[in-house]
């Protein structure tokens, strides 16, 4: 039944009951240590919460939030599923935060992290997944996937947000395995890249700039513990030194890393134009020294 129903009904109906219940989110209980794999871990700016500790969140209490169902196509599986999900907004009122926190960073399992600031939470409205077609991450992977998402998944959907096709990095912000959230200011976060050297850079680099913390970032490390994933161990300034030194190199390589190298871990960026590689460039040779 469910699966005949038009999406745009449901939809509409999920968005009902969503402004019905909004007013009545409860604060999140959360625990000092983790007492199941599928809690959450979270981290950052928490009332109460000390810098660098972690508090954890069971599953349950998740969904004890105000949640949404929504139907989607080919998300998971093939096919339409069902999805019980949480907008990240929903755990955003859930939480203490504390007082300047306007973003938050999620880190799976494997080094992959994804950055949402309030205007990417607030205009694609994404979500944490916490159930595919009535399954709980505990019966994950469903039928039919081989990869298992488990433990929370954060993804968006032009079912929701229309423009998010329209993204550059969309699928940077669709990480699987996610198991930390930090709730953190964008400001602070990434204040050694939006000052010095980078306090001014051209519009070019500024343009650059977002990819880095759009793509890049998701993957590579910051110079100097500036956030960004961890998933590959070469920083921000490693990068540097490839596209100052030999720019066709890294143009090639983030394009398509396997061209160059058989057995790289990366994945390819063949969507970029010449304009957008040009101001990635810009943005991350800001102060490398120059080719000898
Ligand atoms: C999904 C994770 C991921 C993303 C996203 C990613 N990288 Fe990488 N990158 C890696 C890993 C891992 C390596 C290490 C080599 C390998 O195993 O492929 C790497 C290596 C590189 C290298 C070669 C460095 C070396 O020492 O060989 C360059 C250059 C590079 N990345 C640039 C970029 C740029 C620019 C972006 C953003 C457009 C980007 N990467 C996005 C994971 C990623």
């Amino acid at each position: 039944m469910l699966g005949k129903t038009p999406m745009k009904l449901l939809l509409a109906a999920a968005a009902l009951s969503l402004l019905a219940t909004a007013p009545q989110v409860r604060a999140l209980e959360l625990k000092a240590s983790r007492t199941s794999p599928f809690d959450l871990a979270l981290t950052g700016k928490l009332a109460g919460v000390a810098p660098g500790e972690t508090r954890y969140v069971s599953w349950s209490e998740i969904r004890a939030l105000p949640t949404t169902r929504l139907m989607l196509d080919g998300e998971f599986v093939k096919g339409s599923q069902e999805l019980t999900v949480v907008f990240l907004s929903d755990l955003w009122a859930a939480l203490s935060v504390a007082p300047g926190a306007d973003a938050l960073f999620a880190t799976c399992g494997d080094g992959y992290a994804g950055i949402y600031t309030s205007a990417f939470i607030s205009h694609y409205r994404p979500f944490l997944v916490l159930e595919i077609n009535g399954k709980g991450p505990g019966d994950w992977p469903p039928p039919g996937l081989t990869f298992n998402p488990a433990p929370y998944v954060i993804t968006v959907s032009k079912a929701l947000a229309p423009d998010a096709s329209k993204f550059l990095d969309i699928e940077h912000k669709k990480p699987w395995g996610v198991q930390k959230i930090e709730i953190a200011s964008f400001g602070e976060s990434f204040r050694g890249i939006y000052s010095g050297k980078w306090a001014d850079p051209g519009p070019a680099a500024v343009a650059g700039r977002d990819i880095w913390l759009n793509s890049c970032a998701s993957c590579h490390p910051g110079p100097s513990g500036i956030f960004g994933g961890t998933k590959s161990e070469r920083p921000l300034p490693v990068i540097a030194a490839y596209a100052a030194y030999d720019s066709p190199f890294f143009m090639k390589y983030v394009r398509d890393p396997k061209s160059l190298v058989a057995s790289a871990k990366m994945e390819a960026h063949p969507r970029y134009t010449d304009e957008q590689m040009a101001q990635l460039m810009a943005f991350i040779t800001i102060g490398a020294a120059p080719a000898p």
